[in-house]
């Protein structure tokens, strides 16, 4: 009897241990699911995704949709909004971009679509 007491007491003890150790810490929460989208900017966020994903297919020369320089850019998407937004948001029967790469994380598809709404700004 005193044995499966004191088994009874480690058990609650070793799961409370276990059960600290698993819990996240609410700062980690915080950095895997937020996406802040109210301070973007185009030089801070967006041109940054452009750089790495689509500039070096679609420069000022790219006669399928030119997204340099920025004046260029701002015509393609405005003359083509819908169709750049499901080339990005790989939309079923959509050219899907980046062409044969992986599509851009859901954080940067809501800034590029915050940036959009908020009528590009060039800042
Ligand atoms: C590896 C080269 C490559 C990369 C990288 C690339 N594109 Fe493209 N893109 C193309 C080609 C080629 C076409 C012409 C249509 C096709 O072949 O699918 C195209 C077409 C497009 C179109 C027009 C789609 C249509 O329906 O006509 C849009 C919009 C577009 N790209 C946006 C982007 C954006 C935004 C990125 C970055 C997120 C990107 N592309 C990255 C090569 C690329």
């Amino acid at each position: 009897m005193k044995i499966s007491i004191f088994m009874s007491f480690f058990l609650l003890l070793s799961w409370a241990c276990t059960k600290q150790k698993v819990e996240p810490k609410l700062s980690d929460i915080n950095k895997v699911t937020s996406c802040d989208t109210s301070k973007i900017t185009f030089s801070g966020k967006i041109n940054p995704i452009f750089v790495a994903n689509c500039y070096g297919c679609h420069d000022q020369y790219d006669s399928q949709f030119a997204m340099q320089p920025f004046s260029t850019l701002k015509l393609s998407i405005s003359n083509n909004k819908s169709k750049f937004l499901n080339s990005i948001n790989h939309n079923p029967g959509a050219s899907k971009m980046p062409k044969n790469g992986n599509k851009l994380s859901d954080c940067d598809l809501k800034a590029i679509a915050t940036w959009i709404d908020a009528g590009m700004p060039q800042d």
